[in-house]
């Protein structure tokens, strides 16, 4: 084992013990310590759900990249693992960057990662040099491959960038072929997905250009999965330098759904339909995975380049993963859900039905920050349709974070002004959601001890974002400008 990684074991298992349980998100994964950004190689090994990520132990804030590493039975609740990897080879000492693993049929789990090195350019400029590379292991300790770097500029297709050539996804066909789908900037200065192929997942060769962005949606695309969802073929990626359009894509860096036609002989997708994935504060960079019940499930970053300073840089940890959500393709859109694992962790039942109010109100027994709430909002009289009807949560004093909508403006909003930030960054992010046709709307609300995730129109929508709100915060209130008529479910979870 090198030095570099032998010190973030050390330090991640000396300074893991200054962080108590209440510190931490209950059901998402949060670094052991210091810094986390994307999901990487979230895959099964040995009948495991494991999840390594962008990793900088030894501070709250990005640093040179290693992989952090954990592991679950249920995805929800997770055990940490030892660092996986450091930056400590020539051709990745300056960060093992987004990748993906897989298991190989000899019982080996197999990363594939990004590794970064920098070089002065013919300008005089250092830039990044990107290639991919990798690592083989037990699934606690890795190896990197002596073959490294396994795919160099010298494998790319006219035009594309070395400096941006990242986030290898890893994935076997039907025939056991390995294909792995990487991001990369082209010449026209935006985003494409390349296709590699590999009959033994260590020799590598160009295949294709997937999908070219061609400026549309923002310009590099990073982080890239590609795979079968309900008889469409679905691309996920997270565009960089993203702009608006009406109520979707606020954030610069987004993600991105397509779902299109796939063919196989000249490995091209051809896409139907494009939509953002989160419409909150803070999701970035998702990973699918296929359960062996056949279900595709994905997790992201739950936060955001542009708003990480919401959390204080003395931090004991920073960056949480989002919770687990199976995604379905119906009806010509995405839909996510709540993993139904989550219903396990279920406790302590409360329900109201058709309380009417105006103004104020609390419920008895209705308050937390760990908590799954199922919350049916509809106007107590048609002809009097209501302004506005808000939930605060992590209320305390001064302090509390909004859910609110406004059914003139068919409008739900997210707002963490109030959650104890310090920083003048996002806080508040607005979503276009439906009513039913007789006026409810229904909205369910995910609550950990420092995020919120909320799920509306049957999944077709959903806000995440990240609040670091002393724990104290309990509180939970509805407030309605005119006459509302609630149902209200809540379950503890733990
Ligand atoms: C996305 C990203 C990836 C890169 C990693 C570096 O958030 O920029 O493209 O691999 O973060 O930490």
């Amino acid at each position: 084992m090198s030095e570099k990684l032998e010190k973030a074991r050390r330090f991640e298992e000396k300074h893991e013990r200054d962080i108590t349980e209440e510190m931490r998100p209950l059901f998402h994964l949060s670094p052991r310590v210091g810094w986390m950004n994307d999901p990487n190689g979230f895959s099964m090994y040995k009948g495991k759900y494991h999840m390594f990520y962008q990793y900088y132990p030894y501070k709250s804030q990005w640093g040179p990249m290693h992989w952090g590493h954990a592991v679950s039975d249920d995805m929800l609740t997770w055990k940490p693992l030892p660092c996986a990897i450091a930056p400590d080879e020539p051709y990745d000492n300056a960060g093992c960057f987004s990748g993906s693993a897989i298991e190989l049929p000899d019982g080996r789990q197999l990363l594939m990662y990004t590794g970064v090195r920098r070089e002065e350019d013919e300008d005089g400029e250092i830039r990044d040099i990107q290639t991919q590379c990798l690592a083989v292991g037990d699934g606690i300790d890795f190896k990197k491959y002596e073959g490294n770097p396994v795919l160099t500029e010298k494998d790319l297709p006219e035009g594309a960038s070395r400096n941006d050539f990242r986030d290898p996804k890893m994935f076997t066909d039907e025939a056991g072929v390995y294909w792995c789908v990487t991001g990369n900037r082209p010449a026209d200065g935006s985003g494409q997905l390349l296709l590699f192929r590999s009959e033994d997942a260590f020799h590598w060769t160009y295949f294709s250009t997937l999908v070219e962005n061609k400026n549309r949606f923002g310009k590099m695309w990073e982080c890239p999965d590609f795979f079968k969802l309900d008889g469409k073929y679905g691309v996920i990626v997270s565009p960089q330098d993203m702009l608006p359009e009406g109520l979707e894509y606020h954030n610069g860096n987004n993600t991105l759904f397509l779902a299109g036609t796939y063919d196989k002989e000249k490995g091209k997708f051809t896409e139907e339909h494009a939509q953002p994935i989160d419409y909150g504060i803070d999701f970035y960079a998702p990973q699918t995975i296929s359960t062996p019940d056949g279900r595709k499930v994905m997790i992201g970053w739950m936060q955001n380049w542009d708003a990480c300073a919401v959390r204080e840089p003395e931090a004991p940890w920073a960056g949480q993963m989002s919770l687990p959500r199976e995604i379905r393709y119906k009806d010509g859109r995405l839909y996510q859900y709540p993993l139904k694992e989550l219903e396990e962790k279920r406790c302590d039942k409360v329900e109201y039905k058709d309380v009417e109010f105006d103004g104020e109100k609390e419920l008895p027994r209705i308050e937390g920050r760990m908590c799954d709430l199922e919350i049916k909002i509809r106007p107590a009289d048609p002809f009097e349709i209501y302004h506005r009807f808000a939930i605060h949560f992590a209320e305390e004093g001064d302090m509390h974070s909004t859910i609110s909508y406004k059914p003139h403006e068919k409008v739900l909003k997210v707002d963490r002004k109030f959650s104890g930030s310090r920083r003048a960054i996002v806080h508040q992010r607005r979503c276009q959601v439906e009513p039913l046709r007789d006026g409810t709307v229904a909205l369910r609300i995910i609550l950990d001890r420092y995020s919120a995730e909320v799920f509306a129109e049957d999944g077709r929508k959903v806000m995440s974002m990240a609040l670091y709100t002393d724990i104290s915060a309990k509180g939970i209130s509805f407030i309605s400008d005119g006459k509302v008529k609630i149902d209200v479910t809540k379950y503890t979870l733990s």
